[in-house]
Formats: structure tokens, sequence, C-alpha cells
């Protein structure tokens, strides 16, 4: 009906084709746009009978669902896609979603270990190639980029973001953003991206997935709200709830929150909820029953239900009774419309199926630029000179992480395929033969089979294949301990009470120690983890893999061989103890801040203040040094400046960072140092860079907790840094 419609008969502005089609439309086909559903049941096969799916069916042929998730592959986008089309009254077509978080089924980094890179190019390009191969699959909409500022590393989604600083998360929003969706959103090989979880979520009480926050306004304006103003500034199509409260009302129902998403920053596009947190609302204690969580997310404006069944039983009654004007939905549909014709699909319901591919990850168009953005992502923490390994070096390579090729995907890899990545012992085999290697796992790391929905035990006791680990470390010349934490004990739902290496690693660890007096270190982990002080003391290297995806194996390989340089930078603090958590760098000084010979300063009685690593940190191959900081006033901003300089023998990619401080501010008082610009520079042996910042008044301004930006002249300093606790200030007095 639609395709003789107005709304095709000719390329009429969007909005009023919106408006053709909406004209068209019952409540129930409108209340239907807002209804989205996870792909419920085998499209390419014989409809559902009976149960939940066949509800939804039925749901689909009535025209009454908007967009799906979790639709794997051509065909089934395809079949399902039929259905809307071609046996819904109004033909309306379906939007097509998936977390294609960071790849599909070629996977880069995960997003944390992405943000090490500081390479926005490279960060936005990985988004680029997911939605390159996520659209051959036939898929439209991804819900990423996750930018949620954490600050928690006991919250296992950290490994989904860009870490701690909003700054730096803005501007990897911004490449996500830009790197999914293109240029134009109509082009088949681009997608819908979804700024997530609004708002908050980093901020969950104790790290405990799903708790509460509870956080001020000064904190949400200055740290929290950047990202995602940045990702709407960037024209990102979509946002995301968060699962919860803010100012004690469920962000799915907070008609404050959304008011000033759609009112105040002037957000046009699609908000959808998270995985049932309509209903949720009533666990919230925010409603008594699934009616008025409908109605308080209806009112809150959030425009799609996904997978709470609120909407699509009782959105319907509630205009009709009055309690929801239909201007609401009216509105919610026309967001919903314009999605579908800017990405084409009202033109063309099959445009994104006709690319259908299937490549195997590790050699696919996308594998190459993922190993190297692996190359760039993995942070050198320590290394005392063993690194890079010689080429003939006898290695054992040791630990549960050393042919690991699950793990290293990380938890996000919903559409990819289970053990394909290439393992550190592969990719050591690629880059210098398997002579002189010998590998050996070590005790079993899990109790049984690990997946996305369940967790499995770790094992704590079996030592069976310890004598074979400490054998191969005393046999060899150097030992390379593969070890971490597993992929999928980060990422949603996987919050820990404790950052150690689980399992029986540290008695592994130590073991080695006694027979082998040549150590590295290469850890996997989704999250700032926590290495007991004799382990960081004894051992001659610590190269932080994060979980690196696809390709991880020769990308640690190759920097382990020297191929190439670590060059990454931690964009989240790593703690010595859970104790200190949340630890940033971007902290208050406090009325006390101390050393101070009483007691009365703010200071643990039990270990420093300091961090083990800090935000910024890593280290190259070479030694590169930094000038003292210099700042002068250039017309309505102020020069900033450093020579910095590669002493080595070594071609290194080095991050300069820089950091200022407010000293004195009326508005709240301000962090101790704030990041406000970086550049990732390459330097040959021996070369120099005058490294050169402008900055403006702007740049150092602040939000009021009502929501107004000031800049207060005052005292600053400036520090042109290779991270957040090194470098020489300059300090200036802007009159
Ligand atoms: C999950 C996550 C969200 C994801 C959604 C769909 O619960 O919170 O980030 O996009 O459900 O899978």
């Amino acid at each position: 009906m639609l395709a003789a419609g107005p709304a095709f008969a000719q390329k009429k502005p969007v909005a009023e084709r919106v408006d053709s089609v909406l004209a068209l439309m019952t409540l129930e086909e409108k209340v239907g746009q807002m209804n989205q559903y996870n792909g419920f049941w085998n499209a390419t096969g014989p409809a559902p009978a009976g149960g939940d799916a066949a509800t939804k069916y039925t749901h689909l042929r009535n025209g009454w669902v908007g967009s799906v998730l979790n639709v794997q592959g051509v065909e089934e986008v395809r079949a399902m896609q039929k259905v809307a089309v071609e046996e819904t009254r109004l033909g309306i077509p379906l939007i097509f979603a998936c977390d294609v978080i960071h790849g599909y089924k070629t996977l880069s980094p995960i997003p944390l270990a992405e943000a090490a890179s500081w390479d926005l190019e490279a960060i936005a390009q990985s988004a680029r190639h997911a939605a390159e191969e996520a659209t051959a699959y036939g898929l439209n909409w991804t819900f990423a980029p996750m930018v949620d500022i954490a600050r928690d590393p006991r919250w296992g989604r950290i490994m989904e973001g860009a870490g701690e600083d909003p700054y730096l998360g803005s501007r990897i929003a911004e490449a996500r953003v830009h790197g999914f969706q293109g240029d134009n959103l109509g082009d088949p090989t681009t997608m819908a991206a979804c700024a997530k979880h609004f708002v908050g979520y980093g901020f969950s009480e104790a790290g405990r997935d799903y708790n509460t926050v509870d956080v001020s306004e000064y904190t949400l304006r200055n740290v929290i709200y950047p990202p995602f103003q940045a990702a709407k500034k960037a024209g990102v199509a979509t946002f995301m709830n968060s699962f919860n409260t803010m100012n004690g009302i469920p962000a799915t129902g907070n008609q404050a929150l959304v008011e000033m998403l759609k009112v105040d920053w002037g957000f046009e596009g699609v908000l959808v909820s998270d995985w049932g947190s309509i209903t949720e609302m009533q666990a919230h204690g925010y409603a008594e029953n699934l009616k008025a969580a409908a109605e308080l997310a209806a009112l809150a404006r959030c425009d799609i239900d996904m997978e709470s069944l609120a909407y699509v039983q009782y959105l319907a009654a509630l205009v009709r009774e009055g309690r929801v004007s239909e201007d609401v939905v009216n509105d919610a549909v026309v967001r919903i419309l314009t999605l579908k014709f800017h990405l084409g699909l009202m033109d063309d319901p099959y445009r994104y199926c006709q690319r259908p591919g299937s490549w195997e990850p590790t050699t696919s168009p996308w594998s190459a630029d993922a190993q190297e953005l692996a190359e760039k992502s993995a942070v050198l923490l320590k290394n005392n000179g063993i690194l890079p390994l010689a080429k003939k070096q006898a290695i054992a390579l040791v630990g549960p992480m050393a042919q690991e090729k699950n793990s290293p995907l990380g938890n996000w890899r919903v559409s990819s395929d289970d053990f394909t990545a290439l393992s550190l012992y592969e990719g050591l085999v690629q880059v210098r033969g398997e002579k002189r290697m010998t590998v050996a796992s070590g005790p079993v790391f899990l109790k049984g089979p690990i997946s996305f929905p369940f967790e499995a035990e770790i094992n704590t006791t079996d030592t069976s294949g310890l004598h074979a680990v400490i054998k191969a470390a005393r046999e060899a010349e150097i030992a390379v301990l593969a070890v971490g934490e597993h992929g999928f004990h980060s990422g949603e739902a996987r919050s820990r009470m404790s950052l150690h290496l689980p399992g029986l690693q540290e008695h592994m660890i130590r073991e080695v120690l006694k027979v082998q007096e040549h150590v590295v270190l290469v850890l996997y982990a989704g999250r700032p983890m926590i290495l007991p002080d004799d382990i960081t003391e004894q051992v001659d290297a610590i190269l932080l893999a994060w979980q690196p995806g696809t390709m991880g194996g020769p990308a640690m390989a190759n920097l382990l061989m020297g191929k190439r340089s670590p060059s990454g930078r931690l964009p989240v603090t790593f703690p010595r103890s859970e104790g200190q958590i949340p630890l940033y760098y971007g902290a208050y000084n406090t009325g006390r801040p101390g050393p101070s010979d009483a007691v009365f300063w703010s200071h643990y009685g039990d270990g420093p203040n300091s961090p083990a690593y800090p935000f910024g940190y890593g280290l190259t191959y070479s030694t590169v040094t930094y000038t003292a900081t210099q700042a002068k006033q250039m017309g309505d901003s102020i020069a900033v400046q450093a020579l910095v300089k590669n002493e080595g023998k070594v071609a290194v990619d080095e991050v300069v960072q820089l950091y200022t401080r407010d000293h004195h501010s009326r508005v709240g008082v301000q962090p101790v140092r704030r990041l406000i610009g970086f550049q990732r520079l390459s330097l040959k042996p021996g070369e120099e860079r005058m490294v050169n910042f402008s900055v403006t008044a702007d740049e150092l301004s602040v939000m009021t907790s009502e929501g107004e930006r000031l800049f207060e002249p005052g005292t600053f300093s400036f520090w042109v840094a290779p991270h957040s606790a090194a470098g020489t200030p300059a300090t200036f007095d802007w009159k």
C-alpha cells in the first residue's frame, strides 16, 4: 500500500513523506513502530507455533513491530523484512539492530583497548569497518558507542567504553559515531549508531552492575554528559536509556532527563529503552504495574520499547483513556519513520541485503586494521630492557592465555563465532617460528564452558598442569606468562569484588619466578587489574594486551618481538587496591591534600593514595623526554608548548598529553588535573618535535550545576606531559 501511496510518489522532503505515512496509520500501527523485539525465530523457517515467539510473529504480521535486534544473516533479515513489507497493511519496513560494539565477525580490540590507542582516526576506522561488515549481514543499526564514563573497574562494562576521562571520551564518541554512520546513513555500508546508556550507568554504586546511581548535577554536567553531548553534536542517530535511576527516578521514566536531551540539547533522533528497562521500573519501585510503566516511559518520551512488551499491550489504551496524548506517540513515530527514511529503507526495504558476504575473520578485508589497532592499543607497563625478545631466544610460553582463541574476543561478540581469534602462540609462530618455544597452559582456568549469558566457575584447586609450566620455564631462556581474566569475565553483569588474577594464576607466576629469572607477563583483561607488588617487582616486563580481538595473537607477537614498539596509554587508572576505588586522576584536591606529619589529612593508614599505574601512562621501547612546559598569551588564547625528543634508537609513537588545572574557581572546585588536548606523533630515533597547543577560554570553562558554562580568569597550570602524573607545569595568570 505504501509503495503506491504518496510517500513514494515523488522524492519529497523526508518530513513531508513521513507526515504522509503517519496520516495513513492507525493508532495500533503507530504504537507498533515503537515496539522492538529480539530476533525471535528462524525467519527462513516455518512460522513459530505457540509461546512467546508465536505472539511476536502475530504482532509482526499485524504491523505492530517497528524494529528487531539480533537477527543474524541476510537471508534471515530478508525473510523477516518480507513479512513486514508484504504481509502487513502498510508494509513499513523494519530496522535491524545488533550490538556491533567492536566488530561483527572480525573483532577489533575491546573499546577500552581501542581507547588506549588514543588514535582517533584508527578508532573511527574500526567503527567504519564494523559497519561495513555488519551491514553486509543485513543490519542497519548498532547499539554503540557506549559512552559511559567509568571510574570503577569492579564494573564489568568498563570494557565497553572509553575509560574515565570526559575529554578523551568525547573525542572517541565523535570518532565512533562518524565511523559507524559515515556521511550518509542511506549508504548501505553505514549504520545508525546509538549513544548509550543515557545516563550515568558507569557510576553504578560499588561497581555492581544495574545498581543505584546517585551523582551530583556538577559531576553530571562536567564529567558524565560531555561524551553524550559530543555524540549528539556528531549527529548520532539514536540514544539509549540506561537501566539505573537518576535523582531517584529510573532513566527510562525520567522526564526531566529526556526533556534536557530532546529540548535543551535539541536531539531529534530516536530514544530506545534498554532491554526491558521499561518493565524494570516496576522492580525499581517506580511503576506499580506494566501499564503504569508504559505510561511513565511514554511521558518520558522513550520512543521505542525494547523487549518489555509494554507499549504493544497498553499504549493505545493509554492514549484512548487520555492518559498519554497521541501527540507523544506521533512524535515518536515521526522520529522512527524519519530514521527509516534516512536509512533508505522506506525506498528500498532490502537495501542492506544486496551485499551478502561471509568472511573468515582472520583473513577478512578488515583483519589487518584490527591487528594494527590491537598493536596500538597494548600498553607497556614495565620493561627493564628484556623486551623486545631476541629472535632466537628459547621461550617458555606458559599460562591459560597462551593458546586461548576465544577469550581475546572479549564479551561483546554476539555475532562473532567463538574460538576464531588467533592465539598468542599462533602469533609467535607466525612472527618467529615455532623452534625453541615450549608451550604449557598450566592449571585449567575455568571449570566448564563460559558464555555470554552464563559465567563459569573458576578453578582454584586443581593444580594439574603446573608441573609442566615449571619444567618449561626452568628449561627456557625466558618465560612469557600469558595470564589475566577471561573475555567473559568483563562486560555486562560481570562485576567483580577482586581485581586480582582469577584462580591459581598468582601461584603459578610465583612458582615460575622461583625457577626462571627472566619473566615477561602478557596481561589479558577487560578492565584494570591488580598485580601483587612481589610479582610486579620481580617480573622484567608487563605488556597489557587487554582483550585484543581476532588478531590479538599476531599483534602481541609483533610487539614482543619488536616489529613495532608499544605505544598505548591507559584510558583508565590502575589502582593498587580495590580499597582505593573509585580512584581517578581528575580528582579534587580536598581541603586536606597532605601529606602531613599529623594524621589529619586525606589518606589511608595502610597504603598510598597513588595508583599502580596512572591515567595516560604507557612505555615504549625507547626513551622520550619532555622539556618543561611553556605558556604565553597569544591574542585571546594561550600558546602552550614543550619540546619532545626520542632519545633512543627505536622509532616510537608518543601520545603527548595536555593537562590543565584551574587553581581557584568560584564555579566549583576544579580537578588537580584535567585533560584538554593530546597529539599522537611518530618520532624517529633522535628526532625532536616542538609540540604546540592553543588553549581558548572556552576550553577552560566549566559547567555550573545549573547548566551554565562559565569561564573565570585566574591562575592556571598547564602540563605537556607523557601521562597524568608527569611533566613540569607552566603557571599562567589569565587576567
Ligand atoms: C543489554 C545492554 C545494552 C544492549 C541491549 C541490547 O542489556 O544493556 O547495552 O545494547 O541490551 O542487547
